[in-house]
């Protein structure tokens, strides 16, 4: 038996390292030098080569890099057997909150405005905004966080989640057919839903269109929730007035794509929350122990319902 490190897209010979210290007696692989494939039961996984599967037979469990496993869920090349553990990290959901306050309140303040006023040396005076109302899509282990470091802001918040919550300190909503709801009203609407089949495109023009003219949609989650198109027609038709964007459904963002030079964007590279090492190799080294006992891995996702 042996660990694979299956991530592709950046250098992990740290993370190798610090894994096969703190497991001396069993064979930590790392991808492309990987041996002993059919060794391999449990695999720490983000980025990963097309037909990664045929050559790991006897995988078990991927342990992601991340909070969101769409990318497992939704490859069907992937044998239904195999169990995914997600990462869970409050201080991922702590980053999160601190972003969204941070964006929300720079909108309020206009920071936006003055940087521009600055490069072109102007002296332009205003207003704060007065904006208070803010509606959380997702309210799991990250949005719940951003909720309540927004509640003790001062704002008013509502949180829309799959199943009915009854322990929130907040306005909750639940389910598709309370999702106009929900979003009535709002001023700042935040995505942090994963992206599922039940997700995807579920934000577009329409949605928006229950929000105030002023508002702002701010996704945090995952850019394949929004109908991308649906979403430049509601900032060009002004059915809302501002998009911060840390998620899109092409990522990196392609060069040419309209989200860039839009007057009513702004844009972060999927930096509103980025996991520890540190973190990664304690919930690795928690899950792959619990799985040599055959004991329950706590965070398992769950495949039917995709996140
Ligand atoms: P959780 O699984 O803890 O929470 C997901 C939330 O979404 C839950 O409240 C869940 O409802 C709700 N939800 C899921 N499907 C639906 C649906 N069909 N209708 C209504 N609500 C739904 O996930 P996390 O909070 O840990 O993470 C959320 C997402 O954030 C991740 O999947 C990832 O995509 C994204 N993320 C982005 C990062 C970034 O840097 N931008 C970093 C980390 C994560 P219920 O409570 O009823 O289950
Ligand atoms: C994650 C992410 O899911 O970085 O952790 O988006």
């Amino acid at each position: 038996m042996s660990i694979a490190i299956i991530i592709s897209d950046r250098n992990v010979e740290r993370f190798h390292q610090n894994l096969q210290q703190a497991l001396p007696d069993i064979e930590v692989q790392c991808w492309p030098n990987i041996k002993k494939d059919t060794e391999i039961e449990f695999a720490v996984m983000w980025t990963y080569p097309e037909n990664i599967w045929q050559s790991l037979p006897n995988l078990k469990v991927i342990q992601s890099l991340g909070a969101g496993c769409d990318k497992f869920i939704q490859d069907d090349t992937l044998p239904k057997n195999v169990e995914i553990a997600r990462i869970i990290d409050p201080d991922l959901a702590d980053q999160m909150a601190d972003y969204c306050l941070a964006v929300i309140m720079g909108h309020k303040c206009q920071l936006k405005t003055f940087w521009q006023a600055q490069s072109a040396r102007k002296w332009q005076w205003q207003r704060h905004k007065a904006m208070s109302k803010v509606t959380i899509l997702g309210i799991g282990e990250i949005g719940h966080k951003v909720a309540e470091k927004l509640r003790l802001n001062g704002f008013e918040v509502s949180g829309w989640s799959r199943t009915a919550k009854a322990d929130k300190k907040y306005q909750t909503f639940s389910g598709r057919d309370d999702l106009e709801a929900a979003v009535n009203g709002a001023e700042f609407l935040i995505n942090v839903l994963p992206d599922t089949a039940a997700t995807k495109n579920l934000i577009n023009e329409q949605l928006l269109g229950n929000m105030e003219k002023h508002g702002v949609f701010i996704n945090v989650g995952r850019g394949n929730t929004v109908d991308e198109d649906s979403l430049l027609e509601a900032l060009d038709n002004n059915v809302i007035e501002h998009a911060i964007l840390d998620v899109f459904k092409q990522e990196p963002l392609p060069e040419q794509h309209p989200f860039w030079g839009h007057e009513k964007v702004t844009i972060t590279p999927h930096i509103s929350a980025v996991t520890a090492n540190h973190v990664v190799l304690e919930q690795t080294l928690k899950n792959y122990l619990k799985f040599k006992k055959g004991e329950p891995i706590p965070s398992l996702i769950n495949r039917e319902f995709g996140y």
